[in-house]
């Protein structure tokens, strides 16, 4: 699996306004050098500002993503709600599904996780699928077990390593400043690949794997040298260009 090219993405979450297009065009131009050929970049800023953002990045390595879709992949009545349709219509590439947040706030289960996964690839677009256990399930050791049945009820059946990335982003340590050891980010990674390949075959072997949870400039060496881990999802950190890049470079 070392030969799959890593990606490091950026989750900006309910934050940016057309002020931190400074912030894109800074990463554009920093990750448009001759490590782009070895590392792949995406942010996915808040839906206000994809349209600007691929137009501005036009020319560059930066890939442009979204932060969620409606299970529906075109049009309809659901106030509030953009589609995998108009996410490509905007340039965008890639789509988050499933992050946490969403799954909490927006009560998504895995078949709607699953779904709207199915709505991305509907339009060509690449899902990625995030996973991760509670601070509860963590604490009372039913960590893999969470994990095996939400990477499977996530997943469709025609999921592939082209159209699909999953992220592992255990949830008590998003925002928070702690992050698994990594031996534990070890166990979970290969843990999925293993999942991944009982259920694809070979075809497994293609998917990448992110780990995301307070990555930062300081972690990022670490984390992304375990072995399976093959990017990051960044949230906090992708805010700013220069830690952003600082995380991009840790592949030097
Ligand atoms: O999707 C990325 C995110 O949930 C991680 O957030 O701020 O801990 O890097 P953060």
């Amino acid at each position: 699996t070392s030969d799959i090219r890593p990606l490091v993405a950026g989750n900006w979450k309910m934050n940016g306004t057309r002020a931190s297009l400074d912030q894109i065009r800074a990463i554009a131009h920093g990750v448009s050098g001759p490590l782009s050929r070895k590392v792949d970049a995406l942010v996915c800023p808040p839906s206000t500002l994809l349209y600007v953002a691929t137009t501005l990045t036009v020319d560059t390595r930066l890939l442009i993503g979204a932060q969620d879709c409606h299970q529906k992949a075109r049009t309809g009545a659901h106030t509030g709600d953009i589609s995998a349709e108009m996410i490509r219509d905007c340039f965008g590439t890639h789509v988050i599904v499933g992050h946490s947040e969403r799954r909490k706030e927006h009560r998504e289960n895995n078949k709607v996780v699953s779904t709207k996964a199915r709505a991305a690839y509907d339009q060509g677009l690449t899902a990625i699928v995030c996973i991760g256990e509670t601070r509860s399930e963590h604490a009372s050791g039913r960590t893999m077990d969470v994990l095996h049945r939400q990477l499977f009820e996530s997943m469709p059946d025609d999921a592939t390593g082209e159209n699909t990335i999953i992220a592992y982003e255990p949830i008590w340590a998003i925002g928070t400043g702690q992050t698994p050891g990594p031996e534990q980010v070890a166990d979970v990674h290969a843990a999925m690949r293993r999942d991944l390949i009982e259920r694809f075959g070979d075809a497994g072997e293609r998917f990448r794997l992110l780990y995301g949870g307070s990555v930062k400039p300081g972690n990022a060496k670490e984390l992304m040298s375990v072995p399976h881990v093959n990017g990051a999802l960044i949230g906090g950190a992708s805010l700013k260009a220069a830690d952003f890049l600082s995380i991009y470079h840790a592949y030097e």
